[in-house]
């Protein structure tokens, strides 16, 4: 990749006033041109406190989103409008209200990962950092939990006192990573420790160590004694794992850790998108301030 490209993107981003925003599992060279790498919400989070007119926002749709939600006075840009999740597709406004009306008065708890238009018709959002503390939170002993059944099963694990009722939704990423994998790479390095996404099927997540979202991985790792991880998440992680770890070894716990949608933004999409400052990714003002208010009531919730 010529240097010519970062050198116009980032001379753009100064011209533009804009900030370049990368997830954690975007291609290499894209974490590498970003002012601000970082997990879904926690990247809104920074943008939103920045005094930058633009957000050029490298992942998937829904976090484009949260962006729009958290900045209303800021053009939000998403170099590939095509990069979508999945797994926020398993779940509509429309089946949320049906699953609500089946249970009225139950809270609503959404991940992150999901639309605008589900986060309006939520109670509270969570963050896989986060979920324990935010069902912990709640008052009400039962709860709908959408759309990952995977991580709610691992936070009902946790909150053994609270029943949640499950929106069967999933990562087909960290769904692909098997026990027969985890197995072999666990005899291929008996001495590495297992790390894995709460995303993940919950027999993947009992073989873990330890569980965490992508910001709780790079903590664990730089301050684990260990020298050696398994890492059981989308492949994009391990770049900023191997930078900021000379000294340790990661292994991929599985071939079929690669988001196809993560892997869409190119740099070249990212200097279109600068060039003609499009597409723009907006919510609309109603549906914006009920998704706002979900998150702030996650963000209210004091950190364990
Ligand atoms: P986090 O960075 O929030 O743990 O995200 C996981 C994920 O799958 C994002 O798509
Ligand atoms: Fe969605 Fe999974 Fe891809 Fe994240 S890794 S964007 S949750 S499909």
């Amino acid at each position: 990749m010529s240097n010519d490209i970062k050198f116009q993107i980032r001379d753009l981003l100064k011209q533009r006033n804009a900030v370049l925003l990368a997830h954690n599992y975007m291609r290499d060279e894209v974490q590498e041109i970003a002012d601000i790498t970082g997990d879904s919400l926690g990247l809104s989070l920074e943008a939103a406190r920045t005094d930058a007119d633009v957000i050029v926002f490298c992942g998937v749709h829904f976090m484009a989103e949260s962006a729009a939600i958290l900045s209303p006075g800021k053009k939000v840009l998403l170099p590939r409008p095509d990069a979508g999740c999945p797994m926020a597709d398993m779940v509509t406004a429309e089946g949320l209200v049906e699953l609500k009306a089946r249970h009225p008065g139950v809270p609503v708890v959404t991940y992150v990962n999901s639309s605008a238009d589900v986060k309006a018709e939520s109670d509270i959002c969570c963050t896989s950092a986060n979920a324990i503390t935010v069902v912990r939170s709640l008052n009400e002993d039962e709860l709908i939990f959408v759309p990952d059944r995977n991580l709610g099963r691992w936070v009902g694990q946790y909150v053994p006192e609270k029943r949640f009722i499950y929106w069967d939704g999933f990562c087909p990423t960290h769904e692909r990573m098997t026990v027969e994998a985890i197995k072999l790479k666990k005899a291929e390095y008996p001495d590495a420790l297992f790390i894995c996404h709460p995303e993940s099927a919950p027999e993947v997540t009992a073989l873990a160590d330890h569980a965490c979202s992508t910001s709780g991985m790079y903590d664990y790792c730089r301050t684990s004694a260990a020298t050696k991880f398994i890492i059981g998440t989308e492949a994009g992680i391990l770049y900023k794992l191997r930078l900021e770890n000379p000294g340790k070894e990661f292994i991929l716990a599985s071939p079929a850790l690669f988001c196809p949608n993560m892997k869409l933004t190119s740099l070249e999409d990212v200097l279109f998108s600068l060039q003609t400052l499009s597409p723009v990714i907006s919510v609309s003002e109603a549906v914006r301030i009920k998704a706002r208010a979900a998150l702030d009531r996650m963000l209210a919730v004091p950190r364990d």
